[in-house]
């Protein structure tokens, strides 16, 4: 999605319908397909706040040694400080370092380290050396095809299984209906694919496809299953959100028709103040790994 409020605070709101949304069936495909011997060695793309490391980490196999990267020192500091909170809540012990936690339960030991990085190009090896698996969540539809090739590139290089969860796909509709929600859907779409600073114009709902066809060809066993959110009205901030944002969005794109935008955004703020509003993002999840001759 296009972002037009502070990004920690979105990733915050979105979290709990993003892990409702996940397919815990590619998760688990993925596992069986790593099985390491010692520790699980894994890099999450473009981290955020950590949510994917929260998500997997009691997923994975329990020894895990995470390399979390993004190009905001702000969200970083988050990683540290929602994770201690989502372990806290688990009763899990967490120690918090310079350079990020570690926590430990049972057979769960997840040491985390965060490290600031613009991810524009993936040209260093010390990101996947080692890797058994790279993962992202919510960002394939930000990058270009050329980022996706070299993506593909790197994890065949290291033999790493592969998860990138929740790509917007193009799809999305609103209930009660209004009769702008095709235009701004589709202004929102071609917003998508505009420049987000990873490798030239982004894939938008495309993005799946084309990582697809980038794996098939460095010779991986792809996977993909539908991970949509069905927002209801106990979500209302996160719809909140949403409309505004897509709103902005499509305004971009339109200068001339914001008037309309704005109208169509309020009528459907008007629908979630009063509880009536449902709104569903389709998404898809991919899983891969190098076949087996
Ligand atoms: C939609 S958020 C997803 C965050 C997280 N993976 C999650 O699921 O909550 C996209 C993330 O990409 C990061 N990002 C965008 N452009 C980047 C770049 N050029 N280099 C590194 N990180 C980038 C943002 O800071 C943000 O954390």
């Amino acid at each position: 999605m296009a972002m037009s409020e502070p990004l920690g605070d979105w990733l915050q709101l979105r979290e709990s319908a993003d892990w409702e949304a996940r397919s815990s069936q590619l998760v688990q495909q993925v596992v069986n397909a790593i099985a390491p011997e010692g520790s699980i060695h894994v890099l999450d793309l473009a981290t955020g706040t950590g949510s994917n490391v929260r998500y997997l980490a009691v997923r994975l196999p329990g020894c895990q040694r995470w390399l979390v990267v993004d190009h905001s020192p702000d969200l970083l500091a988050l990683v540290t400080e929602r994770t201690a909170a989502w372990a806290r809540a688990r009763g899990y012990r967490c120690d918090s370092y310079a350079t990020g936690l570690r926590v430990r339960h049972d057979s769960l030991d997840c040491e985390v380290e965060t490290r600031q990085r613009d991810l524009c190009d993936l040209d260093d090896a010390g990101l996947f050396a080692g890797r058994h698996l790279v993962t992202a969540s919510a960002l394939l539809d930000l990058v270009s095809e050329l980022w996706l090739r070299s993506l593909a590139a790197h994890c065949r290089e290291v033999g790493a299984a592969v998860l990138f969860a929740l790509s917007y796909n193009g799809e999305s509709s609103c209930s009660p209906a209004e009769p702008e929600d095709e235009l701004v859907r589709e202004l929102l779409n071609r917003h998508q694919h505009t420049d987000k600073g990873l490798g030239g114009l982004a894939a938008g709902p495309d993005a799946v496809a084309c990582a697809e066809r980038c794996f098939i060809a460095v010779g991986y066993q792809v996977h993909i299953q539908p991970t949509d959110w069905n927002i209801g009205p106990a979500h209302a901030d996160m719809q909140r959100y949403l409309v505004r944002d897509w709103a902005r969005a499509a305004g971009e794109l339109a200068p001339e028709l914001v008037p309309h935008i704005t109208s169509w955004r309020d009528r459907r703020l008007a629908h979630i103040d009063a509880g009536r509003s449902r709104i569903s993002v389709r998404h898809f999840d991919l899983a891969g790994w190098p076949a087996r001759p």
